[in-house]
């Protein structure tokens, strides 16, 4: 089965677990099944696979990233943070319920996931020992965290009135927190499901790194040029809301130069892996080529 398949039925799973007629769950069930690219399980488990181990080990734990990531978008939608109105094609959260229930929604997500991790054999037939989920949950929550997405969401709230505007470093920062942590958490939790070696798992980290900026600057492209139909989120948001974006500071063409150089090089990174890397490679030229 496709791997973006399989982290569909296994999050459809992990819901049927509470009872469907819940506003809460109603919310969860709205955000977490809109159909999001999946992008981020997906590569966990093609980091697995390029370990030359069966990826099946890695895929609670990718749908848990996935359950963070999408509580990360209820959040980052809500009036106090971007304010927009669609998401992943349907109205967001807080529109087609309320803030409340959005918030909690988002709440939701994030606290069971970690009990995905922790207790996975509620809803999977294949998973990492005890020890194993240990690591993952403090690799997992150490980037989605203080030190990491939220820390960049807080850096990208502040940017309409940073100091640092005009810095493509400070940008980098910002970049790398709030949306290349979570990204690089992804390809080390599908490696640190399966027990790789630590060599293995410096190579993926650097790749993981480069394709998670990369990742960002397309959307900063997108936000602009793409089409909001195909993209099912709203576009132009960034300018009114006055962020700090690759192309306000460096303009769209270097923009994509420079994501293209990253994706190049995450390429590189890998080039001596054989052919069980050949997902991660697909992944990411789909990253600079993607319309959504
Ligand atoms: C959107 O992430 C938010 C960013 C970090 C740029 P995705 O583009 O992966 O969104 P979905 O999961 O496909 O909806
Ligand atoms: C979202 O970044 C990052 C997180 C949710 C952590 P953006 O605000 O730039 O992404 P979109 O454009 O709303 O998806
Ligand atoms: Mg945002
Ligand atoms: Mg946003």
């Amino acid at each position: 089965m496709e791997k973006q398949e399989l982290v569909n039925q296994h999050l459809k799973l992990i819901l049927q677990q509470f009872n469907q007629k819940h506003e809460l769950i109603m919310a969860m069930d709205h955000s977490l099944m809109a159909g999001g690219k999946r992008l981020r399980p997906v590569l966990s488990m093609a980091a697995a696979q390029a370990c030359k181990k069966n990826f099946l080990i890695a895929l609670p734990a990718s749908c848990a990233i996935e359950m963070i990531h999408t509580y990360s978008l209820i959040h980052d939608d809500l009036p106090a943070m971007d304010n927009d109105d669609l998401r992943r094609g349907l109205p967001t959260c807080h529109k087609k319920f309320c803030e409340a229930t959005a918030i909690l929604a988002g709440d939701a997500l994030l606290t069971h996931a970690f009990n995905i991790i922790s207790q996975p054999e509620q809803v999977f037939k294949i998973y990492p020992d005890v020890q194993t989920r240990i690591k993952l949950i403090a690799k997992i929550s150490q980037a989605a965290g203080i030190k990491g997405m939220i820390q960049g969401q807080m850096l990208d709230m502040q940017s309409y009135q940073s100091q640092q505007r005009d810095s493509l470093t400070h940008l980098k920062k910002i970049h790398a927190l709030k949306t290349g942590r979570m990204i690089t958490a992804s390809v080390e939790a599908g490696a640190v499901s399966v027990d790789a070696d630590a060599e293995t798992i410096k190579k993926l980290i650097t790749y993981a790194d480069k394709i998670g900026l990369a990742f960002q600057v397309v959307d900063d492209i997108l936000n602009i040029e793409g089409d909001p139909e195909i993209m099912g989120k709203t576009v132009g948001s960034d300018a009114l809301n006055d962020k700090m974006t690759f192309p306000a500071i460096i303009g769209l063409d270097e923009s994509k130069k420079y994501a293209k150089k990253l994706i190049d090089d995450a390429i590189e990174t890998i080039s001596k892996f054989d052919e069980t890397a050949i997902p991660l490679r697909a992944i990411a030229n789909y990253i600079i080529n993607r319309n959504h």
